[in-house]
């Protein structure tokens, strides 16, 4: 954990808004889940998608991670990093012909979530060795737009169409390695972990899928965000999902690669977002907190109404009044929290948004032709990567580049 004046020393050094990021603790949530989960043909696949800073995924590739990747501009920078293809997927939704080929050509797994898309890999490639992402058909996750099962997303293959899809398998002669289902992020009840388990492995036998080599659980681990809020058991959790998994595969007939693809539980505590207050206004039923940073470059409480905690680094014991903490961008929606109770905040102070190291930085974007901040990742009490960001005049000189007149 980085303590509060070094978060500070970090924002007197590089400025803000930074993101800053705990390498280290990315590390230890990786290792201690072949504690959690003991089962000796674990693999971790680290969801690049939650964030992508190459320092971090250096450290995560030295400690022999994994990586789910989603389009092919995340697999060319996983393979450019160094990330052997045999530990990378490829798990694209509503993917193009194209965007197969060339997936397809740097020798990575793909996971076909769509009869569509399995009909044409039987026509078109007999003979590869594929993996099938199936809908687990269990509803759950931190809201609605994270929830990937049932009846109502775009995921996956239903379970219920699993005698057309081994007759395409068939058909062309396909090698099905391994079965996925993904059930949604942040997922509220561990039991739902259990059920997708459950409904994936019923259709993994060896009648329908002979040649299966792991099956793949997907992510969706929750973490804390609230100070309140109860961190799952993992060590629980995990020892039902070692059971479940060995009843599995004596069933099957021979003990197969279990596959997770956590992204929030190994990147989200370990990121903050330190921003400095610039402005306070009173109106008339509210105090405003206004900083240097705005919903582009930390969206989750705009998009899914998500509680990020702040403290209020420069002035810890303050009283505690209620704020709106706001953001520079010209929305009135821009704002981090809502009537929030924070210690008393006076211009110049800086704040540390919690919890943003997962969805924050890889989610931004440059609307209102704000830059996005630079990050630093820190591991044993330096700074071991740095990442620079952009000023605003290359920002406006990249986006005049590649206009064709
Ligand atoms: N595997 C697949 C196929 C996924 O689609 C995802 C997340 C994961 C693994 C990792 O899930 P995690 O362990 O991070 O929960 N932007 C949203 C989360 C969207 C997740 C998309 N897919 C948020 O900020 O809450």
């Amino acid at each position: 954990m980085l303590s509060d004046e070094f978060l500070l020393k970090l924002a007197g050094e590089y400025g803000t808004p930074l993101f800053v990021y705990d390498g280290d603790m990315v590390v230890e949530r990786y290792k201690a889940l072949f504690n959690y989960i003991p089962y000796p043909r674990l693999r971790i696949q680290y969801a690049l998608k939650a964030n992508y800073n190459p320092g971090l995924l250096g450290l995560l590739r030295n400690a022999g991670a994994g990586l789910d990747t989603v389009s092919p501009g995340e697999v060319e920078l996983a393979l450019r990093l160094g990330f052997p293809r045999e530990r990378i997927i490829y798990t694209a939704n509503n993917m193009t012909d194209a965007e197969f080929r060339a997936v397809r050509e740097t020798g990575v797994v793909m996971n076909i979530g769509s009869l569509s898309r399995l009909a044409k890999v039987a026509r078109e490639f007999p003979g590869s060795r594929i993996c099938l992402r199936f809908n687990p058909d269990v509803c759950d996750g931190d809201s609605a737009g994270t929830m990937t099962g049932g009846d109502l997303t775009k995921f996956g293959i239903l379970l219920d169409a699993v005698d057309e899809v081994c007759s395409l398998v068939r058909s062309g002669n396909l090698k099905v390695v391994g079965l996925h289902e993904h059930t949604g992020s942040g997922l509220q009840h561990t039991e739902s972990v259990f059920r997708s388990m459950e409904n994936l492995m019923r259709i993994a036998t060896p009648e329908n899928f002979p040649d299966l080599e792991f099956l793949d659980f997907g992510g969706g681990f929750k973490v804390p965000y609230k100070p309140d809020e109860k961190r799952v058991d993992y060590y629980a959790m995990g020892a039902e999902i070692v059971a479940r998994f060995n009843a599995f595969c004596r069933g099957y007939g021979r003990e197969l690669d279990m596959l997770f693809e956590p992204g929030k539980y190994m990147v989200a505590e370990c990121g903050h977002l330190l921003v400095e207050v610039n402005t306070i206004k009173h109106n008339r039923t509210r105090t405003i907190a206004g900083c240097n940073s705005g919903f582009p470059q930390l969206i989750r409480p705009v998009m899914y109404g998500a509680y990020h905690h702040i403290r209020n680094l420069s002035n810890p014991s303050g009283a505690p009044q209620l704020y709106d903490v706001c953001g520079n961008i010209c929305e009135t929606g821009d704002r981090f929290a809502e009537q929030r109770m924070l210690p008393e905040i006076r211009e110049y102070d800086i704040l540390s948004i919690e919890n943003a190291g997962a969805y924050c930085y890889s989610m931004g974007g440059v609307y209102n032709l704000r830059p996005m901040p630079p990050e630093v990742v820190v591991s044993n009490g330096r700074v071991i990567a740095r990442r620079r960001g952009l000023s605003n005049a290359q920002l406006a000189g990249m986006i005049l580049e590649e206009m064709e007149s």
